[in-house]
């Protein structure tokens, strides 16, 4: 059983001029494992931000507030230091590794996650395993993580890691732009699938209620100008579909 913990997180972006850009203004978050929150909100208030700032992302400067992982403060950790702790994030705009295989990419992962390589006898079947759940051809072992994938194939692929990790708390931001109807369908069974352990909790983000009706959310919130200014369940997820934000941007 885990719990992540957002207290009052403030985060500025660091422009280039060396200035800070204040982009989240107290946010607020309890995530245990086996509970799935969505998170819905504009363009631009400050979703992947989160994502990004809870993942360690040097870009983005935490100026107040905390995140814990079971009690655990993971603002003072390195990048591979919170995967390690079990944090994951599915991006929504994954990136290239040229010269890195699929499969030599995995192994390190999971060996890194773990502790110890996976052996060699079981992971070979294992990976097979989870592309084909995923529909995804055995050729993308062989190719460079991400390198011309296509905006689908990218976000199967993030999916795939997250089966194989088996993370505590998994970040998914848009997984579900850019898919096809199938695509979506086969991506959700993945998460499902994970979810069904019970041992990951899960923080969603995204623009669509189509996703969320394959992937039950206990939580919905709603996130406006850098914090959360509503939550509610599965209703509310409806409600912004037929209304949009504009309640909500008068309240922020
Ligand atoms: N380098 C930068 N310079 C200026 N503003 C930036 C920079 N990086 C991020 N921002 C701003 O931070 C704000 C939050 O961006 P973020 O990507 O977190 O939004 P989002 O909620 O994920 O939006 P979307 O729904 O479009 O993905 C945006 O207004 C963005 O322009
Ligand atoms: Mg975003």
């Amino acid at each position: 059983m885990s719990t992540l913990e957002i207290r009052d997180l403030q985060v500025s972006v660091k422009l280039p001029d060396g200035e800070l850009k204040p982009i989240l203004a107290g946010v607020d978050l309890t995530i245990k494992s086996g509970e799935t929150h969505a998170i819905m909100g504009p363009n631009g208030s400050g979703k992947s931000t989160l994502a990004y700032s809870i993942a360690g992302h040097p870009k983005y400067e935490i100026t107040g507030g905390s995140v814990t992982l079971d009690g655990q403060d993971i603002l003072e950790l390195s990048v591979d230091e919170r995967a390690r702790a079990g944090l994951f994030l599915a991006m929504q705009y994954p990136v290239e590794v040229p010269g890195v295989s699929v499969a030599n990419f995995l192994r390190t992962a999971k060996t890194a996650i773990d502790g110890e390589a996976p052996k060699l006898r079981t992971w070979a079947g294992e990976l097979r395993g989870a592309m084909e759940k995923l529909q995804m051809d055995p050729a993308f072992a062989q190719r460079n993580v991400n390198e011309g994938f296509s905006g689908g194939e990218k976000k199967r692929h993030e999916i795939m890691q997250l089966e194989l990790l088996k993370p505590k708390m998994a970040i998914l931001d848009e997984t579900d732009s850019g898919l096809d109807i199938d695509a979506l369908q086969i991506v959700s069974e993945g998460v499902n699938r994970v979810r069904e352990t019970g041992e990951t909790g899960f923080l969603l983000i995204t623009h669509y209620t189509r996703i969320l009706r394959y992937i039950k959310p206990d939580f919905v919130h709603v996130f406006v100008g850098g914090r959360i200014v509503e939550e509610g369940g599965p209703e509310l997820g409806e409600q912004l579909e037929a209304e949009g934000y504009k309640k909500f941007l008068v309240k922020a």
